[in-house]
């Protein structure tokens, strides 16, 4: 059944075939490299819980998830860089094998925060993992273990990623409108 493509979309980036392909490609990287040990994937609401899902059913080892809330004001929507945790993780991460996903890294600033957060916990490791990586914008440095694709200096919506809290259930990723 195929979906009428919504007005605002420009032109579709990613398949969903292209998408699913690519996740079964990290997710087998992914588990290569944490097998036998205890590998935690911690989502960030809202906008990784599509890929968290899509990446944990192609990962081939045990693993465990925990989400956290963050409030961010990134510089497309204001203050640069302010971002505090509004939702804490559930359970401890001590001396687990953690892998923060991400929908997105853009400037930087939220995973930067949440990897220096998350770190003063006492995981064994710490690393980033995410769906789209776009490094023509990055203002912070950080470092990503596992990325998907990368993205050119456009806005794009779809697969968790939302325009004012829509289109996030789009299969793909699109590019908006300019306007
Ligand atoms: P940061 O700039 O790396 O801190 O990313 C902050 C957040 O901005 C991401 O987690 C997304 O929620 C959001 N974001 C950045 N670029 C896009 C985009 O192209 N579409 C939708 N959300 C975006
Ligand atoms: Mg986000």
């Amino acid at each position: 059944m195929s979906k009428a493509q919504p007005p605002g979309i420009e032109r579709i980036l990613f398949t969903e075939e292209q998408i699913q392909q690519r996740i079964r490609e990290v997710a087998g990287e992914i588990s290569e490299r944490f097998r036998g040990r205890d590998l935690k994937l911690i989502g960030v609401l809202k906008g990784s819980i599509f890929f968290l899902t899509a990446l944990a059913r192609e990962i081939e080892i045990p693993i465990k998830v925990d989400f956290l809330g963050i409030s961010s004001f990134s510089n497309r929507t204001g203050a640069p860089g302010v971002v505090r945790i509004a939702k804490d993780l559930d359970e401890s991460i001590e001396g687990e094998d953690v892998l923060l996903v991400e929908d997105i890294v853009d400037t930087g600033f939220t995973a930067r925060y949440l990897l220096q957060t998350l770190a003063g916990r006492g995981p064994n490791s710490l690393g980033i993992c995410t769906l789209l990586d776009r490094t023509s914008s990055r203002i912070v440095q950080v470092p990503v273990e596992f990325r998907c694709f990368e993205i050119p200096d456009r806005f794009v919506v779809g697969f968790g990623l939302d325009y004012k809290q829509l289109y996030r259930n789009l299969g793909f990723v699109a590019v908006m409108k300019r306007d």
